[in-house]
């Protein structure tokens, strides 16, 4: 009973005790604002389509999360862009997006007539394009920023803009001053030393950490010998990265005071289950929502409901963080 049917018995003024019990299992907050279930989207699986937005919230989601999007449009790069690989998935999208001048269009005229919760993740190749892409977006009213500090970055080509904790620091402070709303840090998947890189990006002024973003893979075709994706190197999701995540965001939680977001690998109650456990307090669906679909908000807030209920708790948040004692 999660999902469709949460957002149904929300709507119902029902004085059925256990039904509102059942909804507050998985209410929770995340800096500041309320959300309806700790389920969110991550970035990038789903595109931007507003049309769908209201549908995916409708499915048991808390908050959509957009593909990251840059100052200009890219294409992104050509086929095969994605292929499965042991336990997971391996995908080098290339950060294909319609550019900040049509998403601030579609913000303005379809998220504007219907909203949702909506974190807007961006990326860019310097802290001062990261803060011009702030700049315009701003005036729309969505919950919050996710910086995507996995990308490329110009200066240091090869390397990603975030890895560095000064660098991720750099584009966090610089981001903070150009808004009031939450801005959420996502995390490299390979920082050598996490806690350096999560009390970098706090000190900065970042409200909260996303972690992890894909890990850099490669599959070999046995018979052309060569890449499978068109870009050689691509990024390693789903199950196989997740005990990486995990781990992330325990170590992050033994660090820092602002709230975590874990994703990486969840397709259970019981992936999820574990990341609360480490120290999340929220968590972001992205490969399962490919084999899935919509089926996966249900399905994971379902199997979250059941522990907590199975263990005597009575709210997700009663579980964040219970790995460290
Ligand atoms: C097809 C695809 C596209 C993605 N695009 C983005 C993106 O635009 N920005 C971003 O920050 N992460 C992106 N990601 C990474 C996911 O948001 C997530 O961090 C990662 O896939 C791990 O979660 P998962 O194992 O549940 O997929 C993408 C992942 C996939 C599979």
């Amino acid at each position: 009973m999660a999902g469709k049917a949460i957002r149904k018995r929300q709507k119902e003024t029902s004085n059925d005790q256990e039904n509102l019990s059942t909804l507050s299992f998985l209410e929770t907050e995340l800096c500041g604002f309320k959300i309806h279930s700790p389920t969110m989207l991550a970035s990038g699986v789903l595109g931007i389509s507003f049309d769908l937005f209201p549908r995916i919230i409708e499915s048991g989601c808390g908050v959509i999360v957009s593909k990251s999007i840059g100052l200009e449009p890219r294409e992104g790069y050509g086929n095969p862009t994605m292929t499965g690989v042991e336990a997971g998935y391996l995908n080098a999208i290339g950060l294909a997006n319609p550019g900040s001048e049509e998403f601030a269009r579609e913000l303005e005229e379809e998220f504007s007539k219907k909203p949702v919760p909506l974190i807007v993740s961006i990326f860019a190749d310097s802290a001062e394009h990261f803060a011009d892409l702030v700049k315009r977006f701003d005036r729309f009213n969505f919950l919050a920023y996710e910086l995507n500090l996995s990308c490329p970055h110009v200066k240091d080509v090869g390397s990603e803009i975030g890895s560095e904790p000064a660098d991720a620091a750099e584009v966090v402070k610089v981001s903070r001053s150009a808004t009031g709303k939450p801005i959420f840090a996502k995390m490299p998947a390979t920082i050598i030393n996490v806690p350096e890189w999560a009390k970098a990006v706090e000190s900065a002024g970042a409200d909260a950490i996303v972690a992890i973003n894909t890990i850099r893979a490669m599959k070999i075709d046995l018979e052309s010998k060569k890449p499978v994706l068109s870009n050689k190197i691509g990024g390693l999701s789903g199950p196989a990265i997740k005990p990486v995540a995990v781990r992330s965001v325990y170590e992050i939680y033994e660090t820092v005071k602002i709230p975590i977001v874990g994703v990486g690998g969840i397709v259970s109650g019981e992936d999820a289950v574990e990341f609360f456990l480490a120290g999340a307090s929220a968590v972001e669906i992205g490969s399962a929502i490919g084999q899935d679909y919509l089926d996966s908000f249900e399905r994971v807030n379902t199997g979250v409901m059941k522990y907590l209920k199975r263990n005597s708790y009575s709210n997700v948040k009663e579980i964040v963080g219970l790995a460290h004692y």
